[in-house]
């Protein structure tokens, strides 16, 4: 896959106002999709691979800074174990085979997620992802991997709660910021726009804090299907969102 190193700047036009700078995927309906076309669900996924590629490298032309994927929820190990693994070999040869491309690229990689419980071998190859592409400056890929988001406050709560016992902190020291500094996402702007495919309505754990002020956008297709010119058709109906964050228009005022 090719991902452009230098991003244009957001191409301006009446139908996208502004360029969301964050943009979250739940890449959903990859079984459907399959079982649809009479074949395994494993192909759903493989399929939804390919259409990850594509968006990355789109995301990189238009000049979305970061994306994140949910790739892996803590609630997808209940799937059958042969999808489970299906899905373990796809994370595999995604890191192993576009890993060299999306560093020359300059694309950094971030993962979120539980680490503790992870296998070994799939632990040290996120890590190695991690590692040669921390001091990229292009775009920046954040994969949620083994990912809830109960878990990661849960995770940031005890944290900080720690730091308070041991005397590092003092309580009113937790403030939004330094919740927020304490997730998985320590670092990272919020989601401008969270992108849900194959119809469903839910946030399914995903991103519960940072999503306070993200747009939300649904769409029919199953992630198969989601191709460049649906990500823009998303990408416009955020330019002309108005967003207040409990405030009021300018308008208004
Ligand atoms: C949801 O579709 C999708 C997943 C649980 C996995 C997402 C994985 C990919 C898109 C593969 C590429 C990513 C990496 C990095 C390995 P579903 O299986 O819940 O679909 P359904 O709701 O139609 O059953």
């Amino acid at each position: 896959m090719s991902v452009s190193p230098h991003p244009q700047r957001p191409v301006e036009d009446s139908s996208s106002g502004k360029m969301p700078k964050h943009v979250a995927f739940i890449m959903d309906g990859n079984g459907r999709w399959a079982t649809a076309r009479g074949l395994p669900r494993t192909e759903g996924h493989r399929q939804g691979l390919e259409t990850l590629r594509s968006i990355i490298r789109h995301a990189g032309k238009v000049g979305v800074e970061i994306i994140t994927i949910y790739s892996f929820s803590s609630e997808n190990w209940n799937r059958p174990a042969t999808e489970v693994s299906f899905l373990m070999g796809l994370l595999k040869r995604f890191v192993q085979r576009d890993l060299s491309e999306l560093h020359e690229a300059n694309v950094r990689i971030r993962i979120i997620g539980g680490r503790s419980d992870l296998d070994p071998g799939i632990l040290s190859l996120l890590e190695e992802a991690e590692e040669l592409t921390r001091r990229n400056s292009g775009l920046e890929l954040v994969v949620a991997f083994n990912y809830g988001s109960r878990a990661e406050i849960l995770r940031a709560a005890q944290h900080l709660a720690q730091r308070v016992q041991d005397g590092d902190i003092r309580l009113e020291e937790i403030t939004e910021e330094a919740f927020s500094q304490s997730l998985d996402t320590g670092g990272l702007p919020d989601p401008d726009l969270i992108i849900r495919t194959s119809g469903e309505l839910r946030l399914s754990n995903f991103l519960l804090w940072q999503a306070a002020y993200s747009e939300f956008y649904f769409c029919d297709l199953n992630w198969p299907d989601f191709d460049e010119a649906a990500f823009d058709e998303a990408l416009s109906c955020f330019g002309n969102r108005q967003r207040r964050y409990g405030g009021l228009d300018a308008k208004a005022l």
